[in-house]
């Protein structure tokens, strides 16, 4: 079994092959999604929407998320897992964001994640230098929602579409092992894909890029919430489980449950 490396996934975008990616936010997810064949786990700050009920990722801390982080790593055996450093956990300075990273690497992670370009150059590269690989992410950054003015697709104009560019040229320049791409028109993220040498994931990002990444909550149908165009529900689990719980209710009120086939005698 060869497990995944940054190494392994420049050799896959050379190749042409797709990497495949997914967010996970526990021990069984992670088992099950290293079990499919997943190539990258990440185990995103929307923890926080997705589990905690927030309605941003804004309050997500370190402390939500070091024991996801440690779950999701005993969890996976093949796949990479990358750690995504909450809001306010690397902005201040270098020193707070190697900090913070160090943390997560003593976890046993593969790496971080970080929302943000140009911005953050200065940052990424002094992890890199140090020997902590580092997932670049641009785009509709959600950490940055308030200044976009909501969830909205970016790219979309000239200026943004070059700012993107800009962004994801630094990134590679700073050392990243592989940049997350959202919220694009694939026209843009076409573009980003070519210019740099390092994989380029695409979440709502469209097609012409080195691989997709998901929140597994979103594409398992586990949550009925209102999820943006790009999310594709590969199965319903949320109504799946509904329906036993309702069973197992009724079962309960009608004396079904338990039969003598779960019974001590
Ligand atoms: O937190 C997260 O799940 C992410 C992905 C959407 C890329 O950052």
């Amino acid at each position: 079994m060869e497990r995944v490396t940054p190494q392994y996934l420049i050799k896959k975008k050379k190749k042409g092959e797709k990497a495949v990616l997914l967010t996970a936010y526990d021990y069984i997810t992670a088992r099950i999604e290293d079990e499919a064949g997943i190539d990258v786990i990440l185990v995103g700050d929307s923890y926080g929407t997705t589990v905690l009920g927030y309605s941003s990722t804004l309050p997500v801390t370190m402390q939500d998320m070091l024991p996801v982080v440690g779950a999701v790593r005993r969890g996976a055996e093949r796949a990479m897992v990358i750690a995504d450093m909450p809001y306010m956990s690397y902005q201040q300075s270098i020193e707070y964001a190697i900090r913070n990273a160090g943390r997560f690497m003593r976890l046993g992670v593969d790496g971080v994640k970080l929302e943000g370009g140009l911005a953050m150059k200065d940052t990424i590269k002094k992890l890199v230098d140090i020997g902590i690989p580092v997932m670049g992410h641009i785009g509709m950054t959600p950490q940055s929602y308030k200044k976009f003015g909501g969830y909205r697709v970016r790219g979309k104009k000239n200026t943004e579409s070059l700012e993107l560019l800009t962004d994801a040229t630094a990134l590679e320049d700073a050392g990243v092992f592989s940049i997350i791409v959202e919220c694009v028109p694939e026209d843009v993220t076409r573009k980003i894909t070519e210019e740099v040498k390092v994989p380029v994931y695409g979440i709502g990002a469209g097609r012409y890029c080195d691989g997709q990444i998901l929140v597994v909550t979103d594409m398992l149908g586990l949550l009925s919430r209102e999820t943006p165009k790009f999310v594709k529900e590969y199965a319903h689990i949320g109504n799946e489980v509904k329906k036993a719980i309702s069973r197992y209710i009724e079962e309960v009120k009608q004396g079904i449950y338990p039969d003598e086939n779960h019974t001590y005698f």
